[in-house]
């Protein structure tokens, strides 16, 4: 079999060569039809769990998987379901985040983009598991092309009984929405998702409740990323022992999309067993630096993750590990920068993103993310002076203090570069200029 990250001509490296499940099939030009997936036992899982499963069983099942959520939390998947009380009310909804805003992530869309009726079918057990009738995918605007893509083959599940009501004859009854985003980043926090859906403004909400208890509309939500949620009927076709064998790690679990962007010879998202070696990633997967660069360092996990730098270069990519060396695994979408590439720069075009996408609820967030910006593009324009360290050393505590996880992964990249880049600060406020650009 070819791995797809092979590129024409290219020989397979035996080596390097790993079991793909999610993006198993994919075609350069086109999604799989729910022909082909069904010749592949799509919804073979559905139709078992229909006919011999209880909904608390599933649950149990996917809990003993230990599946945890790739939206970037690594919330334990079987955990959140089973947070919903046996006598919690009706009804209940079921929510596909694939909002997918955090920059250099594009996983979902590629799992998407292969391979629909996954997504559909694994909805619909989860549906069947919390008891909901009704689910929702989440979508950001700029995937206009995927929300067309999801709603015409959702007329195509409904039309062989997989959605609708008494789903193959089960009794069993439940429908999906496509809802775009309103398009900010902030709307892909799972609780101001929420109140997105709901046609208000899309502010997070603190819990308690959490949305499992009290979600929309006053009921019972989960909410679960595209790619964590894709794996259930996976695992109930093969098994937690087969899930867990997929990882490379005795910490991990099953496969992970790993995105690669940056200064790489053979950027994309490349189907690896969770715990992969970064180095491995860059230097096998993503074709290494490209010519005359060098690593310096790189985003682990999206935006909101901090610079890791060559100390780590071979560090597993599992949830634990990362925390190990106290990084975050996030959404595992590796940005990498070389030797050439100003951080400090680097660092005010995530805070100018942060800023415009903060949704200005609390104050610390909407005002010390304009303030922060203007501090570093002075250093960087060769206007700073020693003492904005000090002051931006401050705010990146600071920022803490604010409402939701937002501006603490926004902080993530400048006290990082602050930790281990702060010469690089200071050369810029010594030279009065960038001394990266020439
Ligand atoms: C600012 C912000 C943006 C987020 N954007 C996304 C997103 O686009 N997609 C996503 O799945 N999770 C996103 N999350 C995480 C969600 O809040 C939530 O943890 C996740 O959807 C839960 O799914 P999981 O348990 O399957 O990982 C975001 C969180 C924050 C704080
Ligand atoms: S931290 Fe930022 S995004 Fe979160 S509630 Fe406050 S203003 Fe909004």
């Amino acid at each position: 079999m070819k791995n797809w990250c092979q590129k024409d001509g290219q020989k397979p490296n035996e080596k390097y060569h790993y079991p793909q499940i999610l993006l198993k099939n994919r075609k350069p030009d086109r999604i799989l039809t729910l022909e082909e997936y069904r010749l592949d036992d799509g919804y073979a899982a559905l139709e078992d769990t229909l006919k011999n499963l209880k909904p608390k069983e599933i649950t149990q099942k996917i809990d003993e998987a230990g599946i945890r959520g790739r939206g970037g939390a690594g919330f334990p998947l079987g955990k959140k379901w089973l947070s919903i009380p046996d006598d919690a009310p009706f009804p209940r909804y079921f929510v596909v985040n694939c909002d997918e805003m955090e920059p250099g992530t594009f996983k979902d869309r590629v799992l998407l983009h292969t391979n629909p009726h996954n997504l559909i079918e694994a909805m619909i057990i989860a549906g069947y598991a919390i008891s909901a009738r009704k689910g929702f995918i989440f979508v950001r605007p700029s995937y206009e092309t995927l929300s067309q893509i999801l709603e015409r083959e959702l007329e195509i599940a409904r039309q062989e009984g997989y959605l609708g009501e008494n789903i193959l004859g089960s009794g069993f009854s439940f429908d999906i929405v496509v809802h775009r985003s309103g398009g900010r980043y902030i709307c892909g926090e799972a609780t101001a998702l929420l109140n997105a859906i709901q046609g208000k403004r899309p502010n997070p909400k603190q819990p308690p409740p959490y949305p499992t208890t009290r979600g929309m509309w006053d009921k019972p939500t989960v909410t679960n990323n595209v790619e964590t949620i894709v794996w259930v009927p996976h695992v109930l076709r093969h098994g937690a022992r087969w899930y867990k064998s997929l990882a490379a790690t005795r910490t991990g679990e099953g496969t992970k999309l790993y995105c690669v962007s940056g200064k790489v010879n053979n950027p994309g998202c490349f189907e690896l067993p969770m715990g992969t070696r970064l180095s491995e990633i860059i230097d096998v997967h993503a074709g290494g630096m490209i010519e005359g660069s060098e690593f310096k360092a790189c985003i682990p996990g999206g935006a909101s993750t901090r610079f890791l730098t060559r100390k780590y270069y071979d560090v597993e990519m599992d949830f634990d590990s990362f925390r190990m060396v106290g990084h975050r695994l996030g959404t595992a979408a590796i940005i990498v920068f070389d030797h050439k590439t100003c951080l400090v720069d680097a660092t005010l075009n995530l805070m100018e993103f942060f800023a415009r996408e903060s949704c200005g609820w609390c104050t610390p967030c909407r005002e010390g993310l304009p303030y922060i910006c203007e501090l570093l593009r002075k250093i960087e324009n060769g206007d700073g002076k020693a003492e904005f360290v000090g002051i931006l050393k401050e705010m990146s505590k600071f920022l803490w203090n604010s409402y939701c996880a937002f501006a603490p992964g926004a902080m993530s990249s400048l006290e990082s570069l602050i930790t281990y880049f702060e010469d690089e600060i200071f050369e810029h406020i010594w030279e009065k200029k960038c001394p990266f650009k020439v």
